[in-house]
């Protein structure tokens, strides 16, 4: 039976009984609206850890004036549901008012230098202040000994490891791979907002992260590969944010690339903005 929390010192109750009966708590933090790759980080908290809990929680503060907080779908019993068909034992709802008790604008801000300036953090500002403030939060309320995360949102992913590093977190990040839907277009609830024309050129991001790929291994300049990508997506109809080759830590290449490398897109398609990634070794 999974258990809806939605107060604080139950949480508190329920998670400190676990630890001090030596059970290792994993977690999973998210904005709800699960869909398989959300269920697929689940299963991977309970293959390493005793007792799991999932928060859902869409956090206004990573929001921008201009983004879709107020449309951001919520659907918490299909979430619950979903919790706990694939074993998750806790959910962690919070409302705003428990999780930001003098509220949004009196929030305590974690800021997190430098990973939070590029890419994604140039186009949308604050976002990841944002972010960075409510796992800060979310770890302090739940204390789990592991948390998950997709690697789809590969940049938080390095301001989170960036963030337990600094404040030290005793807690152990993992970085889940991400799944794709047959044609390879990365899951995300952001998805449906696609219109039925729109969601068959929805693919071509993960197609020319692979294109990057190539190109790069090719030998051709990351800046050559970047713009082609770019152009490519135009004429497939969307608007670019950026279509980048980075090494593993975000920065540019100087010179010639060697070692991990991270190609990176954010593009919108109409109204949806969609994002993806790929790793590879050169
Ligand atoms: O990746 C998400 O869904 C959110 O950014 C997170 C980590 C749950 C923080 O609100």
């Amino acid at each position: 039976m999974i258990e809806i929390v939605r107060e604080l010192d139950e949480l508190r109750a329920q998670v400190g009984a676990w630890t001090r009966a030596g059970l290792r708590v994993g977690f999973v933090p998210t904005m709800g609206n699960l869909h398989p790759g959300h269920h697929s980080l689940v299963r991977i908290a309970c293959e390493r850890a005793d007792r799991v809990v999932a928060s859902v929680f869409v956090n206004p503060t990573q929001f921008g004036p201009r983004e879709d907080f107020a449309r951001y779908p919520r659907t918490p019993q299909a979430d619950a549901d979903g919790l706990a068909a694939v074993g998750c034992d806790l959910v962690w709802m919070p409302s705003v008012e428990t999780m930001y008790p003098f509220g949004a604008t009196g929030a305590v801000r974690v800021q997190v230098p430098g990973v939070t300036d590029v890419l994604e953090g140039a186009h949308r500002p604050g976002h990841f202040d944002g972010v960075a403030t409510v796992v800060a939060r979310l770890f302090n309320q739940v204390r789990p000994d592991i948390a998950v995360f997709g690697r789809k949102d590969y940049q938080q992913f390095a301001v989170i490891q960036y963030l337990v590093r600094d404040l030290a977190f005793p807690v152990e990040l993992v970085g889940a791979q991400t799944l794709r839907e047959a044609d390879g277009l990365a899951m995300s609830s952001r998805n449906q907002y696609l219109t039925a024309d729109e969601r068959p050129r929805a693919a071509e991001i993960h197609r020319c992260l692979q294109a990057m790929r190539e190109g790069v291994l090719g030998g051709a300049e990351v800046s050559a590969v970047e713009a082609d990508a770019r152009r490519r997506l135009e004429s497939a109809g969307y608007i670019v944010d950026y279509a980048a080759v980075r090494t593993a830590g975000l920065a540019e290449f100087d010179g010639a690339p060697s070692g991990t490398a991270v190609a990176l897109i954010a593009a919108r398609l109409g109204t949806t903005r969609l994002i993806d990634n790929l790793e590879f070794e050169i």
